[in-house]
Formats: C-alpha cells, sequence, structure tokens
C-alpha cells in the first residue's frame, strides 16, 4: 500500500525554543566561500539527530515495496504535472535522471528505483546512521537491479554542484531542516533539468499548532533531542488529562504516525525546523526561481470538498490562489504542502483541452500505479475506487497488445470514434490512462 508516513513527517515554527539549539545567534554563513564543500549551519545538528532517529522507522522487507505511489512514479508525475509524456527511448525505457535529496531511510529512493525501470538514481542525505539503513533497504529489496545505476551517497543537498541536471528531483520533509532553506531551494533548482520536475514537501502551520505547543512545553521542561527525552515527550502525552486537547489530538491525528520512536523524535524533539502557511511558501518558492506547478494532492485544495452550493460557485469565482487561501483558514488541520515546481511555466499538454482528432492521434500507456489491474474494479493513483466498463477494458488491453507508442484511434478495436474518445478522455482524466505528447503510430 501507499507508504503513507513516508508523506507524512515533521515540522515546528522558528519561534520554537532551542528550534535553533546548538547555533550562536547571527547564524553563520552556509558553505565556506574559502574552499570548503558548501553546507548549511544545521547540518551537525540535524546530521547527528537523524544518527539516534533515522527516519522514517518503516521496517526493511525483502523484495519490492507494497504497492505505489505515484508521486515517485516519473511517468505518473510527469503526466500529472504536464498533461502527457515523452515516447520510450529505442531500448523501450525512458532513462529519467532522478535525485532524491534527503533520502532517508530509503523508503522513497526504494519506491523510486521500482517504479522507475531503467532510470539513474542518486540518494543523497547528510546523516551516515541513516544512510546505512537506505543501503540496507535497498539492498534488501532488489532496488539496484531494477534501474541503470543506483548511487546512495552521504552528502549535503548543497553540495551537487559535480552532477549534472536531474529530469526529477524529490525531496520529501527536508528544506525545512535547513538553517537557510532557500538556499537548499536554489541548490535544486540549479540541478533540475530545463524540463524537470521537483517534488516538495513542506510543513504548514495551521495543523501541527498542537504539535509546535507540545514542543515548546518540552523545551521548557527540559527535554533535548536523546533517547531520554524521547521517554519525556511519550510520558507527557500519556499523561495529560485525557481531555487535554493537546493529549487528544495527538490520539486521534498522530498516534498511529509515531508508533515509531523515530517518527515520534523526529515530530517532538526536532532541534530545527521552519514551516509556512501559504503566502510564505508561495514567497519562497519565488525565492527559488521556481514555478509552481500543482500540488501533489490536488483534492485537499479543491473547495469542493468544503463548501456546496452558493458558497461553492463564490469559490469557484476566485482566483486559484485565493481558493487555497480560502482552504487554507477553513480546514486548519492541513499540516503539509506537498506540491510540483519548475524552472519555467511550461505549457500543459491538457487532454481536456484538445479536440477528438488530436487525442486519438496521440498514443497512450497504461498508468502502472494501480492495483487491480487487468479488472474492471480498480483503485487508482490515490487508491480511490474506479469502476471500468467493459469498453474501458477493450480500449486498454488493446494499447497493452499493441507497439508502444500506437496512436489511441489506431488500436484495432471495433469501437466508433466518439466513444473511443470518449472512454479515453475519462481514462485519462481518472489517471488510469497517461498520454503520449507525440503523435502515435498507425496500427
Ligand atoms: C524527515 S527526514 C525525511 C526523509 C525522507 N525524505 C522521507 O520523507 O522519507 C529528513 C532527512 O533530511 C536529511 N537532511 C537534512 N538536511 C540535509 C541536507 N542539507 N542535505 C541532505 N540531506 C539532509 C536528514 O538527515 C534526514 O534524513
Amino acid at each position: 500500500m501507499l507508504a503513507k508516513t513516508s508523506l507524512q513527517p515533521l515540522a515546528m515554527s522558528s519561534e520554537l525554543p532551542g528550534s535553533n539549539a546548538g547555533f550562536p545567534a547571527g547564524h553563520p554563513p552556509s558553505g565556506d566561500p574559502a574552499g570548503g564543500r558548501p553546507t548549511d549551519a544545521a547540518t551537525p545538528v540535524v546530521g547527528a539527530f537523524y544518527d539516534r532517529f533515522p527516519y522514517p522507522g518503516d521496517p526493511l522487507q525483502d523484495g519490492p515495496p507494497p504497492g505505489y505511489n505515484w508521486r515517485w512514479c516519473v511517468d505518473s508525475a510527469r503526466a500529472f504535472a504536464f498533461g502527457s509524456l515523452p515516447p520510450r527511448d529505442g531500448s523501450g525505457e525512458r532513462p529519467w535522471r532522478i535525485l532524491d535529496a534527503g533520502c532517508g531511510t530509503g523508503v522513497s529512493t526504494d519506491y523510486l528505483c521500482h517504479l522507475n525501470p531503467g532510470s539513474r538514481v542518486l540518494a543523497v542525505d547528510i546523516s551516515p546512521g541513516t544512510l546505512a539503513v537506505a543501503e540496507e533497504r535497498t539492498r534488501r529489496s532488489g532496488a539496484a537491479d531494477q534501474v541503470r545505476e543506483l548511487r546512495i551517497d552521504q552528502r549535503s543537498l548543497l553540495d551537487l554542484n559535480e552532477e549534472g541536471e536531474f529530469d526529477y528531483i524529490n525531496s520529501v520533509g527536508v528544506l525545512h531542516h535547513l538553517d537557510r532553506p532557500e538556499e537548499g531551494l536554489r541548490s535544486l533548482a540549479r540541478r533540475l533539468a530545463p524540463t524537470g520536475l521537483l517534488h516538495l514537501f513542506l510543513y504548514a502551520d495551521g495543523g501541527r499548532w498542537e504539535i509546535h505547543r507540545t514542543q515548546r512545553a518540552l523545551a521548557l521542561l527540559g527535554a533535548g533531542t536523546g533517547a531520554e527525552d524521547l521517554r519525556l515527550g511519550r510520558q507527557l502525552l500519556g499523561s495529560l488529562p485525557s481531555d487535554n486537547r493537546l493529549r487528544r489530538h495527538h490520539e486521534e491525528r498522530w498516534a498511529l504516525d509515531t508508533a515509531a520512536d523515530a517518527n515520534f523524535a523526529d515530530m517532538y524533539l526536532h532541534p530545527q525546523e521552519t514551516s509556512y502557511d501559504l503566502e510564505r511558501l508561495f514567497a519562497f518558492i519565488a525565492s527559488g526561481g521556481l514555478q509552481f506547478a500543482g500540488f501533489s494532492n490536488p483534492e485537499v485544495w479543491d473547495p469542493a470538498r468544503l463548501l456546496q452550493g452558493e458558497l461553492l460557485e463564490r469559490a469557484r469565482a476566485l482566483p486559484l490562489r485565493e481558493q487555497w487561501a480560502l482552504v487554507e483558514h477553513l480546514d486548519p488541520a492541513i499540516s503539509h504542502f506537498e506540491f510540483f515546481l519548475t524552472l519555467a511555466s511550461l505549457p500543459q499538454d491538457l487532454p481536456a483541452e484538445v479536440g477528438d482528432e488530436t487525442l486519438l492521434a496521440s498514443g497512450g500507456e497504461r498508468n502502472r500505479c494501480l492495483w487491480g489491474w487487468p479488472g474492471t474494479s480498480l483503485l487508482g493513483p490515490d487508491l480511490q475506487p474506479l469502476d471500468l466498463e467493459d469498453g474501458d477494458l477493450d480500449l486498454l488491453k488493446a494499447l497493452e497488445a499493441a507497439p508502444a507508442g500506437t496512436a489511441l484511434g489506431a488500436l484495432p478495436l471495433p469501437m466508433e470514434t466518439a466513444e473511443r474518445a470518449r472512454r479515453a478522455r475519462r481514462l485519462i482524466r481518472d489517471r488510469v490512462l497517461l498520454r503520449l505528447a507525440t503523435t502515435g503510430r498507425a496500427a
């Protein structure tokens, strides 16, 4: 199933007592212009913290990771962000160049290898203790056998200048642990290919109100960032009155996610965190000269999740940024932002905006991030139930049987053009079918 915990990391406000523990006021500049490797002032403390508590604490297992997370399948992510996919190379693969920046114990790296066969993957992290787990995880899962190259390096994401460009950069729950997140963002932007996609996950203030209070309380009680402090943290949340808001919120929202000690420490004892609201998030993105290319959990930002009727109509009439601001105000439980960025605003090739003829002239591929294939009862990329009709199944099966890149309109199927286009459009909308950018070939 979806590796949920790996997309549910940490956060904390910069006002938090101890959030810059160990650093003098007026932090030293990151990097050493005198010739050292570029670094961040928080790196020694943060690296040591993760050596004590390698994150995420997901168990190791033999064989491929369970299920999928479409955000780590570059084909799915690119089709989502850009509306279509480039063709495969001569060997029938798309050898994406992938960077996992701040890979932690390698849960995301493992999926990135298994969901992107034939790619080249570089995973970096500053914590050797964490990387040892990532090495073991990927060794046991056979990740390196899936890709052309897998490198797991102890490096800062600030220190990648001699690496080339990447088509996909994943950095989940990392930049908000730098003393200077903007420098981290600029470093990643420098490594992004002109049509590359950067996937980030950062803490949101709103849904972390209780966490921030618990962190402050623990700091006042003298808790630091070690094993003994973890015991104190668990004791605090277990002994507050049962109707206490912090305790209730922890039990209802976070107890499962923090069952592993590393995850608990990550949430309540972190030595260096920043979190954002929407306005600061967009200022942060602009500081890296990057373009917002969509949330990777768009359903959360859809006002229809919260409003109906006239109120929804009013919401829909607002510019997109204001719709999101409205959702941020209405849902104080949002605890993170996850989203895609690009170097330039690339023209989107959206199937909804092309006519039937153009749509059927393009090729397509079935999304690999589905449960239940082949069949009519599927779970989609977000594990949402999907009921296909027999005609949809026929179309997908014909696509899989045809040579790669065959135009949807040229698939040998007894199906009228209008019906074929209607089915293809719906399958693309539900992300069962990924459209190819180029004109497909005749059958
Ligand atoms: C919360 S963990 C996230 C791990 C992983 N991305 C995930 O979500 O499963 C943050 C990780 O970022 C790493 N990290 C922090 N600063 C870093 C830096 N400057 N360069 C590379 N990794 C860094 C930490 O060592 C830690 O393993």
